[in-house]
């Protein structure tokens, strides 16, 4: 153990008391019982993140992991869209932040998971749809938990547009649709829930290429990231639906 290891303390990230790092599991945990009762166990492998540009299948992907892997499906952007829609205070925060494509500042963002992930339905595992964004929101995820997988979705900047510019979300339950790609059975209603179709308002041309602009300077740099503690993997999202999912559960399993 090194000096500066042994003189630094942290907070155990269940019970909040501060340890010293060194005597620490995982560097996170100040006991095994802590441990225990944060995430059921070291080697479960039920905590995954989705990352990849806009449009690349995050989102639909997500719907199907959640069902087939019995875990909750956690999107920043559904959390924001949530508290814009319910005109919350940190809705009408970052309402312009949203439309215009650009990215809500991390502390905001980093604040708005650590609270969702306190919900007693992620401690056995989730899917992480979004967040991190950056390399902060990425050093933070890193204090809270370890994550078991990161899958990049890889697609060609000319098919996000092409996605984005079709795409209608389903108002009540979220699942998302394409007007070409994967159409619904009735024009406007969800097939699952029969809630009302949209268009997203940062599905707009100048919206969609903000937020590629914005991947590529603030959010790419997180393959590199995650390269380095060798848990990411790609997976080719530019072929059909079934074709991707079929490759990402066997990423997962
Ligand atoms: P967010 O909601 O996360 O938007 P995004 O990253 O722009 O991603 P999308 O939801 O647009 O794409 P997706 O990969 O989920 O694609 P989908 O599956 O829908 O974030 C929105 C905003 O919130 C951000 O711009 C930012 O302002 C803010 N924000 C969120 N997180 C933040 C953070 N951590 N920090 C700061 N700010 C944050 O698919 C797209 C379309 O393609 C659909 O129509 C779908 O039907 C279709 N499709 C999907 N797969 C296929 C396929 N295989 N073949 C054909 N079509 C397909
Ligand atoms: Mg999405």
């Amino acid at each position: 153990m090194s000096d500066t290891e042994s003189k630094t303390y942290k907070k155990c990230i269940n019970c909040g008391k501060h340890y010293s790092v060194a005597l620490m599991i995982n560097k996170l945990y100040c006991s095994e019982e802590c441990a225990s009762q944060y995430r059921r166990c070291e080697n479960c492998g039920n905590f995954y993140l989705f990352l990849g540009p806009p449009g690349a299948g995050k989102g639909t992907m997500a719907f199907k992991a959640k069902e087939h892997y019995s875990i909750p499906h956690i999107s920043t952007g559904d959390l924001f869209r949530a508290a814009i829609e319910d005109q919350t205070e940190l809705g009408k925060q970052v309402k312009s932040i949203l439309d215009k494509g650009d990215l809500v500042p991390d502390e905001l963002t980093t604040a708005m998971i650590k609270e969702r992930l306190k919900n007693p339905d992620s401690k056995k595992g989730f899917i992480l749809d979004g967040f991190p964004r950056t390399i902060p929101q990425a050093e933070a995820l890193k204090e809270i938990i370890k994550i078991d997988k990161v899958v990049n979705f890889t697609i060609p900047e000319s098919e996000v547009v092409r996605r984005l510019s079709g795409r209608r979300v389903c108002r009540n339950c979220g699942e998302s649709f394409h007007m070409e790609f994967i159409p619904p059975k009735k024009e406007g209603v969800c097939d699952k829930c029969s809630g009302e179709l949209y268009t997203r308002d940062d599905d707009q041309i100048d919206a969609i290429k903000n937020r590629l602009s914005v991947y590529n300077k603030s959010t790419a740099p997180l393959i590199n990231f995650y390269k380095e503690d060798e848990s990411l993997v790609n997976v080719n999202s530019n072929q059909k639906p079934d074709a991707v999912f079929n490759d990402l559960k066997e990423i997962l399993k």
